[in-house]
This record gives C-alpha cells, sequence and structure tokens, in this order.
C-alpha cells in the first residue's frame, strides 16, 4: 500500500482504512477518549485523531504513526476524521522542553530555531508556496521552449561589477599569490549566472537558470540575503521589448498558479499576515503593468507629495523607498522602468542611441521594491570593448565574453528574478529572512 499523506487522507471517506503519519500539533485528555491533531507538512490542515484511552509519551512535537478508519467529523474544519485502532509513538518529545510547545512566537525567535520552524504553520506555508513558485517556474519556461542550464557557482569573473564578490581560496592568507590558489587565479562565488547563460542563449537560442547566487553586500535589510535564488532567462535575438513581455507574463503566470494551487495556503496569508492579499494578488493578474523611462520616473519622484531620506535626482540610483512609491503609491500596481543613466547600471547593458542611457529594465511591485532587473545586451564589439574600458574592468578577464560577439553576435536580452523576493510577493510576508529555510545573513550561518 502506498504511504498515504494527511492531504490525501483528508479527501477520504467514511470507513477507509488509513495509516497516518505525522508530528503531534495539540492533544487534548479526556476521560473517555484522547484528541490528537497532527500535521504531516503536506497541508496546513491537521488531522485529528481520536483514540480510547491514552498512550504513555503522547506529547506535542512526538512523530506517530497511526492505524484506524475515518469517520465523519463533527468539527467544522475537516469532514473526515481519524478513529485510531493503534497509535504508535515513534519518536518522543519533551513538553517541558520543546520550543514549539507555545502556540505563538515572534518570527525573529522563529529564525534561531530554524531546525523546528517548518513544524509551524506559518513557515509550512511559506515552504509549500515556495515549492509551487519553483514548480511554476519551470513550467513556464519549458512550456515556451527555454532549455533549463546550470551554470557555475564558483567564478573568476563579476557579472554585476559591484564588488560584492565572496572569494573563493584554499590559500592559508588571502593576501598569498592568487597564482598559488586552487584555480591559479582569484575566484569568487558568483553574483550572478548571467554572463555564462549569454554563451548559452548564443547557441541554444532560449535558456533560463535557477540557482543559488551570493552577495557579500554588507545589507542588513528585509529585502536582502547573502545567498539567494535567481531565475535568469536568457533570450537570443530578443530586443529589451520581448524582455519586458516575458518578464511580466513569467510574474503573472507564477501569481496565478499559486492562487489556482496553493489557495488554502494563501487563504491564511491573507487572514493572518497581509488582509487584501487575494485582491492584490488578482489585480496582479488582471492588470497590465505600468511602464515609465527612468527620466520620468525622476521627475515624478521630483514632485512627489513626500519627503524621501534620500534625495533624488537625474543620475543617482533609487532606493527602495523610490522604488515602493512609484509601484505602490503611483501606479499602484507593477511597473516597469525602463532606460537607466549608463552610469548606474553594468557595463553589459546595450547603450541607447542618446549615449547617455541603457535597455535596461527593473520591475518594480508594491511592498517589495525591485523584484526583477534585467536588459538588452550589449552584442556591438566597438561598443562593448569602450564600455569594459569606461568601466575600468579588465579586458582579459572578458576575453571570452568579447569573442561572442565577434562570431555570430546577435541581439539579445534576459533578465534576473530574486526568487526570495517572489516568494514575499506572493505570500505577503514581510522579511526576506522568512522566504528561505536557512537565511545567511551578516553574522549569520547557523544550521
Ligand atoms: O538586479 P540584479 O543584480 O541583476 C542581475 O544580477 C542580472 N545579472 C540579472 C540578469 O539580467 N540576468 O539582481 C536580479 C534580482 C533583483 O531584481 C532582486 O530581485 C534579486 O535579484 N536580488 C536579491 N535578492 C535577495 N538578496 C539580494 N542581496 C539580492 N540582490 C539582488
Ligand atoms: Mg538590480
Amino acid at each position: 500500500m502506498q504511504k498515504k499523506k494527511i492531504k490525501e487522507i483528508l479527501q477520504g471517506k467514511v470507513d477507509d482504512k488509513v495509516t497516518a503519519h505525522g508530528w503531534v500539533r495539540t492533544v487534548r485528555d479526556q476521560k473517555t477518549f484522547t484528541f490528537i491533531e497532527i500535521n504531516d507538512g503536506s497541508t496546513l490542515k491537521n488531522l485529528q485523531v481520536v483514540m480510547d484511552g491514552n498512550v504513555p509519551n503522547l506529547a506535542t512535537g512526538a512523530s506517530l504513526i497511526v492505524h484506524g478508519h475515518l469517520v465523519e467529523s463533527p468539527g467544522k474544519n475537516q469532514s473526515v476524521e481519524l478513529r485510531a485502532s493503534e497509535v504508535h509513538v515513534i519518536g518522543t518529545c519533551d513538553p517541558a522542553k520543546y520550543p514549539l510547545q507555545k502556540k505563538r512566537h515572534s518570527f525573529e525567535y522563529l529564525r534561531t530555531i530554524a531546525h523546528l520552524r517548518p513544524r509551524t504553520n506559518t513557515q509550512g506555508a511559506v515552504m509549500r508556496v515556495r515549492n509551487a513558485l519553483s514548480f511554476a517556474t519551470h513550467l513556464f519556461f519549458q512550456q515556451r521552449g527555454f532549455l533549463y542550464l546550470q551554470t557555475p557557482v564558483i567564478t573568476g569573473s563579476d557579472c554585476e561589477g559591484g564588488g560584492e564578490m565572496f572569494r573563493v581560496s584554499t590559500l592559508e592568507k588571502p593576501t598569498d599569490d592568487p597564482s598559488k590558489d586552487f584555480f591559479g587565479k582569484k575566484t569568487y562565488l558568483t553574483v550572478s549566472g548571467q554572463l555564462e547563460a549569454e554563451i548559452m542563449a548564443c547557441a541554444l537560442s532560449d535558456v533560463y537558470t535557477f540557482g543559488p547566487t551570493f552577495r557579500a553586500e554588507n545589507s542588513n535589510t528585509s529585502r536582502h540575503l547573502a545567498e539567494f535564488w535567481m531565475i535568469e532567462p536568457e533570450m537570443a535575438f530578443a530586443d529589451l521589448k520581448s524582455d519586458m513581455k516575458c518578464a511580466e507574463e513569467y510574474l503573472k503566470f507564477c501569481v496565478s498558479y499559486a492562487l489556482e494551487h496553493c489557495a488554502e495556503d494563501l487563504e491564511f496569508f491573507d487572514k493572518f499576515i497581509e488582509q487584501g492579499l487575494l485582491v492584490r494578488l488578482q489585480n496582479v493578474v488582471d492588470s497590465p503593468f505600468a511602464h515609465i523611462p527612468y527620466t520620468e520616473a525622476i521627475e515624478i519622484l521630483k514632485k512627489a507629495p513626500k519627503t524621501f531620506e534620500f534625495p533624488v535626482n537625474w543620475g543617482t540610483d533609487l532606493q527602495s523607498e523610490h522604488e515602493r512609491y512609484l509601484a505602490e503609491e503611483y501606479c499602484k500596481k507593477p511597473v516597469i522602468l525602463t532606460d537607466y543613466p549608463a552610469s548606474i547600471k553594468a557595463f553589459y547593458m546595450r547603450s541607447n542611441p542618446d549615449g547617455k542611457t541603457v535597455a535596461a529594465m527593473d520591475i518594480l511591485v508594491p511592498k517589495i521594491g525591485e523584484i526583477i532587473g534585467g536588459s538588452q545586451r550589449e552584442e556591438r564589439l566597438d561598443v562593448l570593448e569602450k564600455k569594459i574600458e569606461d568601466f575600468r574592468l579588465n579586458k582579459q578577464d572578458y576575453w571570452w565574453y568579447l569573442e561572442l560577439r565577434e562570431y555570430g553576435s546577435v541581439p539579445h536580452a534576459g533578465f534576473g528574478l530574486g526568487f526570495e523576493r517572489l516568494v514575499l510577493f506572493v505570500t505577503g510576508m514581510e522579511n526576506i529572512r522568512d522566504a528561505i529555510a536557512f537565511p545567511r545573513f551578516p553574522g549569520h550561518a547557523e544550521f
């Protein structure tokens, strides 16, 4: 017999014989019966188990195997419950010590017990939505003929040029001669798989990566992680317009997939985390994203009936307060900002004819700010060589990137979506440290 998850058991019929596996959420001892709620993470709902008398060591947190049959449930939350014939305590749990004995804990505290927090309703729901969003990602790109490719985690080149890379080394001291290091040169954890994805797109047409990326920026914010997952599609024979179209369709696909397949968890978030979440998400699916060029956005921000902590001027990078104002208050929906000044964007972005801006696009969403960053890539060899010089990068480091522009160069474009920011966007959770099972941020790499 195939092992059934609680999600499936709850859809069973009266008299079905079942075996349930899970962890105890609550135990209520009554004179003749004991009521046990168990959960196995397959659904937010618990399975109610009713047994005669009691078993030793039955306590919150213990793991159980229960045999029995389904009976109609008088409770309003479920139609069936499990009338137990046998209850086996597999792993005991000392109620005097178990940290999750109490019902409600702060998210801050739960982060310190990341080995137990997936047993809470909120973290369980976050993980199920996260799972659905990664499946939706593959569905979306596979249906469109994109190839899923893996790019290296260890790299010798800085894609974003922000100098925010973690060094990878086997040297005794970081100052030792890099030519004596494991790879014979300085290497780092990748900040993005984009440059390698471009190589693949320039042969296989449409590709995407979905992997871990690392940033050593000392950002102690609710939107930054030192290790996060990024989805990076890259398309050959594509310009900024088709890039934006793909990004908007992808975001909408993920949101509608979650609305359809994670209804129970999203209702939970709507009730306990962000009131109005379901309406907000439905609006994302139903209405077209706004489009504003950077230059116009600066004018809007200057005229905003609001004082920002950081002043804005043409040429300054937008802070999260500006991004959120544009998406949350001005547009009241996701907005795509385009044509940023070249000086605040990465070297690989395609120069616009005005000579000052590049064919870049960022998608800003309410509550979060930037969720996607992308661009058309500079495919003209001479222009790219000049940019590498202007950015004071070492041409030798990018010899292969430049050669791509020599042998059958092609207009191409892509973007990167921060997966944990998408999880925040869809669940309404506030802090990115709660959108990944084992968050890494400055001063924190436990578990
Ligand atoms: O805007 P970014 O830096 O763009 C790139 O890395 C490009 N190479 C992507 C591409 O065109 N293929 O990062 C892309 C996205 C951001 O929009 C944001 O959602 C997320 O990655 N992100 C982070 N998420 C969590 N923690 C951080 N420290 C992040 N930095 C960026
Ligand atoms: Mg960006």
